[in-house]
């Protein structure tokens, strides 16, 4: 039986698996198990962050699945506390040796830090990329006044802004800019974290095509050009669900009805630092 990989997404040299697997609250053995799990199901990709406490786990996952490391998009992230420079470099040593590998696929500024100049930040993920330490780099949580900056200032491309996106969120002003700099919009919450299921617009797409709520939203997802979606999850039916998209195509109207769901108090990550939003 071939495994259900999930197609690639290109940007910029970059070729991610379109769904990856998220990390963020799974810890310990549950998130080696996890990752390990994922990966012999035929999940390619990654994600991981200092923040979240489990690189160790994350790279005990990887090592335990024995998929070989080349066949894996591996991401990390640099937490607002260490974009200066030489920090960023520190940060991302550290993100390698608890991982127990030489270099990740992707490295991203986890969150803006107006307390350090973006020139400084954007020069040390470049020295970060250089150096070896990420095949890519990218951002995230970036806006698009950010995004502006950003580009101006780097010298390597940033192959994607990861930030939260499902049908309750409307993203479109941030997503044109992000495609038109060419990257990926890489959607983090991607099923707001399973709500989805209590949705009549939802559940009655889902009962059409035999599939869950939080499918539909991830095929929702994916379907929209240069789309990558990164869904957690630590349970081995829902991790198989979560990939198992790519059997079906949503019509143009129920895309549409999906997408109409969107406003901008959708939001369900509002930290304290967040940046103001588009
Ligand atoms: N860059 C950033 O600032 C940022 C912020 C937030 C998240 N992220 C990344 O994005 C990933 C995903 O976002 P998220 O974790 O916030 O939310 P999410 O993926 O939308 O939802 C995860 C939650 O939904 C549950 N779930 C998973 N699959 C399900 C399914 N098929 N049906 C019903 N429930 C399901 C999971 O439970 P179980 O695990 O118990 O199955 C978990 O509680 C994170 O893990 C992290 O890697 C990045």
């Amino acid at each position: 039986m071939s495994l259900p990989f999930a197609p690639l997404v290109h940007a910029h040299g970059a070729a991610i698996p379109a769904i990856g697997l998220g990390t963020f609250l799974a810890q310990g053995e549950g998130c080696s198990e996890a990752v390990s799990f994922a990966l012999k199901n035929g999940y390619r990709h990654i994600d991981t962050a200092p923040r979240y406490e489990n690189e160790e786990a994350v790279g005990e996952g990887l090592r335990r699945s024995g998929v070989p490391r080349s066949e894996i998009f591996l991401t990390t992230k640099v937490w607002w506390d260490r974009l200066g420079e030489g920090d960023l470099q520190r940060s991302a040593e550290d993100s390698l040796r608890k991982l127990g590998v030489d270099q990740v696929d992707l490295l991203l500024i986890h969150w803006p830090n107006p307390e350090i100049p973006l020139a400084e930040s954007i020069a040390a993920l470049n020295d970060a990329k250089r150096r070896g330490y990420a095949k890519h780099i990218g951002v995230s949580n970036f806006t698009v006044a950010h995004l502006n900056e950003a580009w101006r200032l780097t010298q390597e491309p940033l192959v994607c802004n990861q930030c939260e996106w499902h049908p309750s969120l409307d993203q479109a002003k941030l997503r044109a800019v992000v495609r038109g700099y060419g990257m990926i919009f890489t959607a983090y919450s991607p099923i707001g974290r399973g709500v989805y299921g209590e949705i009549p617009a939802v559940s009655a797409i889902a009962k059409k095509y035999g599939k869950t709520a939080s499918q539909i939203v991830l095929r929702w997802n994916v379907q929209h050009e240069g789309s990558v979606a990164i869904p957690k999850s630590v349970t081995p039916e829902r991790m198989l669900s979560n990939l198992d998209i790519f059997d079906f195509t949503l019509t143009d109207a129920e895309m549409a009805a999906l997408t109409a769901l969107g406003s901008r108090e959708g939001r369900l990550v509002k930290p304290d630092f967040a940046p103001a939003w588009d």
